[in-house]
């Protein structure tokens, strides 16, 4: 195995990703940032100079393990200081697995600014993956608005609330008054148009103004089974991916194996990543969209579209059918069909037969002073000044708020109504868990505070994988647990709860260090979804300084070194 070095610089460029000139956050100058490539045990060294002119930066390397390197997972307020503009730091950390990831940013909403890139990892040499494949494509999906994310950030903490782009369903009173955002592939979107309906050729409306935001042309050669690494880093939106005339065989799931299964369209929720084969098995003297649309909300944009080119075609030749419709936005039942049938590959490590504790987190939307707020057992989270990791490791006193967060909530609570007292509380407490210790998390979907709405919401864990062992409509009970699949459930970073549904997830807590459990839509998480674990700190190696440089630990080191 090798040691991958990488020198980044993050700063805001101009670029049209939706054919319009907007800035964004870029790598190198480079939007989505340079993609990472290496091999199962390859160390990654990324050297990353903040030339941001006035805010502080973290990169987050999203589905990585981070096995005894937690300050290396770039989280701001919880596993290092945000670099300030100028420094630099060093984030070096093993690739363990073979699979497909991404990464990008952890403070603030930097993730919706444009900040992330991929990240693939291949089988250790002589090692190989259980399919097989004649060439791969890797699409990287994301939503783009035009509006800044700082005046999302301001919206988003204003009474009354000001929703981002997309209205949310029904809400009225949280309605945005923004358009809604483009969907990009390889951060490439046509804003407003739909190439299909306005052909490239001889529509202005939708010819692509600059090479930044030409459609995504996937070469394929006919009769070839290619691999396409598919991986959502999107701010809000849900997504559905189908290529017209062609299915799908779905191989990986966040960076495992699973049993393989055949669909025409798979669902895609931020923080995912999959792998499907294709098979060009089609009529070669056409090409072919592959057409990205928006699951969960009411779509007020039009799908993502990239062509499929059968060579020797023109790469120009438009596709002789439509794309693909993606199902209708809210057929739940179609999405669920879909989640339930990922299981793990056959051989795949099983879960722990029983478990040492069961955290019951309730998702509700909440109000603090008036101000709408995501709450997790209605406390909505609030990052402290100091991280985290440091403050653990060093024991600081008074550095976030002391005593565990609920585990659970009362019994009366209807899950199907919006919540009769919708005040909850703001805090910055962690649950503390034995080290190896095995956890059950039931996520549990609610009521939002409007009647009849509840969202999907996609859960990310850091640090770990867990095993999906189960989902359920309604209210968790205990006689599921008799129910849960110990079987072949799947082994992922990243789950989704339906509306009013509730899924149950099982992981070993293994990795010394601080980690965020969280909803992955953007907005949410600013908005307080999420929660913190903490396990074994006083296990954790020596952090460097730069990690270490801010808050209290920044006074616990200048008062160590003080003559
Ligand atoms: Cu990809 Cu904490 O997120
Ligand atoms: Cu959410």
């Amino acid at each position: 195995s090798k040691t991958r070095h990488f020198k980044w610089e993050v700063g805001y460029i101009y670029a049209s990703p939706d054919c319009n000139e907007k800035i964004l956050m870029g790598i190198n100058g480079q939007f989505p940032g340079p993609t990472i490539r290496a091999k199962a045990g390859d160390t990654i060294h990324v050297e990353l100079k903040n030339t941001l002119h006035t805010e502080g930066v973290v990169i987050h390397w999203h589905g990585i393990r981070q096995f005894g390197t937690p300050w290396a997972d770039g989280t701001a307020s919880i596993s290092q200081c945000a670099i300030d503009p100028e420094e630099t730091f060093v984030y070096r950390f093993r690739v363990e697995k073979a699979g497909t990831y991404f990464y990008h940013g952890h403070y603030g909403m930097q993730r919706a600014a444009g900040l992330y890139g991929s990240l693939i990892v291949d089988a250790a040499d002589g090692e190989e993956e259980p399919f097989r494949y004649d060439g791969e494509f890797n699409l990287l999906l994301s939503d783009w608005y035009h509006q800044s994310i700082y005046d999302q950030m301001v919206g988003l903490s204003s009474n009354p609330l000001r929703w981002i782009g997309e209205p949310q369903v029904n809400a009225s009173a949280t309605t945005g008054r923004n358009p809604p955002p483009t969907l990009l592939i390889n951060g490439r979107g046509q804003y407003n148009c739909s190439l299909a309906a306005h052909p490239v050729e001889g529509s202005n409306a939708c010819r692509p103004t600059s090479k930044d935001c030409a459609p995504v042309v996937l070469r394929v050669l006919p009769n070839k089974t290619y691999r396409l690494r598919i991986a959502s880093t999107t701010s809000l939106s849900s997504l559905n991916l189908a290529i017209g005339n062609h299915k799908m065989v779905v191989v990986e799931a966040d960076g495992n194996h699973v049993e393989p299964f055949t669909v025409g369209d798979i669902d895609i929720y931020s923080g995912e990543s999959y792998s499907v084969l294709v098979t060009t098995d089609q009529n070669p003297s056409s090409n072919y969209w592959l057409s990205v649309g928006v699951r969960g909300r009411k779509p007020k944009t039009s799908p993502a579209l990239a062509i499929v080119n059968y060579r020797p075609n023109s790469p120009s030749k438009l596709p002789e059918s439509g794309p693909p419709m993606a199902p209708e936005w809210n057929d739940y039942n179609h999405s669920k069909s879909f989640s339930y049938r990922i299981l793990a590959r056959r051989g795949a490590p099983k879960p722990p037969q029983s478990a040492d504790r069961r955290i019951v987190l309730l998702n509700t939307q909440n109000k603090i002073d008036g101000y709408t707020k995501w709450s997790i057992n209605n406390v909505s989270l609030a990052l402290p000044p100091t991280p985290y990791l440091g403050s653990m490791r060093y024991r600081l006193k008074n550095a976030f708020d002391a005593g565990m967060p609920p585990e659970n909530f009362p019994p009366s609570y209807d899950v199907m109504r919006p919540p009769p007292n919708p005040n909850s509380t703001q805090s910055s407490n962690a649950y503390v868990i034995g080290l190896n210790s095995t956890v059950d998390v039931i996520l549990q979907n609610a009521n939002a505070l409007a009647v009849n709405v509840s969202e999907i919401h996609p859960w990310h864990l850091h640090g770990h994988e867990f095993w999906v062992v189960g989902y359920g409509d309604g209210r968790f009970g205990e006689k599921e647990v008799a129910r849960f699949n110990l079987k072949n459930p799947p082994l992922r970073n990243t789950v989704v709860i339906f509306p009013y549904g509730w899924t149950a997830i099982r992981f070993v807590a293994d990795n010394p260090g601080v980690w965020a459990f969280h909803c992955h839509i953007e907005p949410h998480l600013h908005m307080g979804m999420g929660v913190i674990f903490a396990e074994g700190v006083e296990h954790v190696g020596k952090i460097p300084r730069e990690a270490l440089a801010c808050g209290m630990t920044a006074k616990m080191l200048m008062d160590k070194h003080r003559p």
